[in-house]
């Protein structure tokens, strides 16, 4: 299959349900929706709502009904670029091939406009239209844990803490595994609850959404030392002037390569027994290890 045509597709699908469920950017207080659309539509590459999708078409469900859930990944994804742009965070000028949002809008409009993404997601899971209301409860608490404080969160306070330091392995890990793998977790095991998933259906999918979420970052990683600006539309080598903690800094270029690689064959190897509709999340797996933005 053709992975790029498929996550071109998705993508538009994401896009318009983020125009037509989200809050129009004229309304009031503009300058605040103003904020969210430029950070929202400005150009990102709809991983995780598009893994949300394919993770509900993997189990046999009708992706349409996670389409909320998938705006809302997306949302909180959104909000915490935000804010890991901002000064006392990564203090980065340039995401999504534009300046970052406190630098076209102001600090306090960028904190409040992530703020109010992160409370749109919730908003638009629950308005999810699916029969089975559990399944939209189950979505709302995979978010909460994924975006939080042992979750995202938590990954963000130690990556901060961990600037300038010599950290060791396990902490590095925790940091990849949170800062990014919990969210891209939560989107493949949301998909798949609104799927119908049964119990070992899910736990395939989790299997293979850890491995997709740390192969992501240590590719994130890889692309701050040879990415190109112009093509990931964020500063390059700014990983190496903080200090930051990660795999190539303290592994390695080869070995993260590697590791990334490992992660990625684990990644298509967790839904065996899944049928072809599962395709698009192994081709995903591989295109995220392999992307050049
Ligand atoms: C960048 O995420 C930040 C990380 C968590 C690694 P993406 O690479 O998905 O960024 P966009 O959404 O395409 O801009
Ligand atoms: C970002 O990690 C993780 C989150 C936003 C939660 P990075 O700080 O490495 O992401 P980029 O490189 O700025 O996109
Ligand atoms: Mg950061
Ligand atoms: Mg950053
Ligand atoms: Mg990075």
């Amino acid at each position: 299959m053709d992975i790029r045509k498929y996550l071109a597709e998705k993508a538009e699908i994401v896009n318009g349900g983020l125009k037509h469920l989200l809050v129009k950017e004229d309304e009031y207080p503009s300058s605040l929706h103003k904020a969210m659309h430029y950070s929202l539509f400005a150009g990102g590459k709809r991983i995780r709502p598009v893994l949300v999708l394919a993770a509900a078409e993997a189990v046999g469900g009708d992706p349409s009904v996670a389409l909320h859930a998938a705006c809302a990944f997306e949302c909180v994804h959104t909000y915490s670029l935000i804010h890991d742009d901002l000064p006392a965070i990564d203090n980065d000028d340039l995401r999504r091939g534009r300046p970052t949002c406190h630098k076209a809008f102001g600090e306090a409009t960028a904190i409040l406009a992530g703020d109010a993404l992160l409370t749109a997601a919730f908003d638009l899971v629950a308005r999810t239209p699916a029969k089975d209301s559990s399944r939209v409860a189950r979505v709302i608490q995979e978010l909460a844990r994924a975006a939080g404080s042992t979750g995202m969160i938590g990954g963000q306070m130690v990556d901060i803490e961990s600037e300038g330091k010599e950290i060791s392995f396990p902490v590095l890990e925790y940091i990849h595994i949170h800062k990014t793998g919990e969210l891209i977790l939560a989107s493949v095991r949301s998909g798949a609850i609104l799927g119908g998933a049964d119990a070992m259906a899910l736990e395939k999918i989790a299997r293979y959404g850890k491995s997709v979420g740390l192969a992501f970052q240590i590719a994130d990683d890889i692309l701050d030392v040879e990415g190109a600006t112009e093509v990931t539309g964020k500063p390059v080598g700014g990983d190496e002037k903080k200090g930051k903690a990660t795999y190539p800094a303290l592994m390695g270029l080869e070995e993260s390569k590697k590791r990334a690689r490992e992660l990625v064959d684990m990644a298509v190897a967790a839904p065996d027994g899944f049928d072809s509709k599962a395709d698009p999340l192994r081709e995903i797996a591989g295109f995220i290890a392999a992307r050049d933005k």
